[in-house]
């Protein structure tokens, strides 16, 4: 169907967007951040069950050398781009009194930086083919007001407007941004962050149906825009929340 690079794709919402896309019978640029056995023999089995190519690559997204090499090895196999999925992210739940400069910059460097560069270099290729998608992970910490999101929610927030912006910059050239919005999703991310503070039923008290998202209702939204069944929704901020009430 295509070729398409997932970031952060060895766990959480990452691995279901992954398996979601070998399912359809994509070909895949797996990147983590460290080299993983475990994930290297996973992914071989995955691809092997549906008669396609899995890549892992390892670059740290908080290092712009780490990423320019990375992004050039992929170049190396001189395939096409089609999709590029900027999953990968660091959460923070915590006050703005009681979150530091270095924090605040780590948020900003992963979670719109990292995903600024990547798309920079995969975009002059992208250019060159006229096509192409790009969809960043984003959240509803960037569209809502929740104490406790300041931080991670601007860095969301920038990469909303920065989707939006570049989208207008390169529809020209047959290639769409969007971002997907998720609200609470059953990870890490969550458990690490918001999990340590508030209680699951403060979690969905907002939700219209009540519950948090499983990876795989997120990942079908970033599946869908990727594809041509998308072909004319371009600069969205799709919300994944269920609702909110
Ligand atoms: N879970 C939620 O409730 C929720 C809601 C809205 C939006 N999101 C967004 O969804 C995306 C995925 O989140 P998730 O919940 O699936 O999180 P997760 O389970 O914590 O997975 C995060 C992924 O990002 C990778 N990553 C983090 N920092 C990295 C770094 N410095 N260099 C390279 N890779 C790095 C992780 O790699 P390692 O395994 O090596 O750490 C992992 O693959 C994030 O952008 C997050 O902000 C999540």
């Amino acid at each position: 169907m295509g070729n398409v690079i997932i970031t952060g794709s060895n766990r959480g919402i990452g691995r279901a967007v992954l398996e979601k896309f070998a399912v359809n019978k994509w070909n895949i640029w797996a990147h983590t951040r460290v080299k993983n056995t475990e994930f290297e023999a996973y992914v071989s089995r995955l691809a092997s069950e549906n008669h396609i190519w899995i890549k892992p690559v390892y670059f740290q997204l908080g290092d712009e050398e780490q990423i320019k090499k990375g992004v050039k090895e992929i170049f190396f196999d001189k395939e096409e781009i089609h999709a590029l999925i900027n999953n990968a992210g660091i959460g923070h739940y915590e006050t703005f009194q009681r979150t530091s400069m270095q924090k605040a910059k780590e948020l900003f460097d992963i979670n719109f930086f990292a995903p600024y560069l990547i798309s920079q270099l995969v975009l002059r290729k992208m250019i060159l083919q006229k096509g192409g998608a790009i969809v960043n992970m984003s959240s509803i910490a960037a569209i809502d007001v929740n104490e406790g999101d300041s931080v991670y929610g601007a860095a969301k927030a920038a990469l909303n407007l920065w989707t939006k912006d570049l989208a207008a910059e390169v529809g020209r050239f047959g290639i769409r941004v969007n971002s997907v919005a998720p609200g609470p999703v059953d990870t890490e991310l969550l458990k690490d962050n918001h999990l340590k503070k508030l209680t699951p039923s403060s979690l969905t008290e907002k939700s219209a149906m009540g519950r948090i998202a499983d990876v795989r209702e997120v990942a079908n939204i970033v599946y869908f825009l990727s594809t041509n069944e998308a072909s004319y929704i371009n600069g969205e901020v799709i919300r994944v929340d269920g609702g909110r009430k």
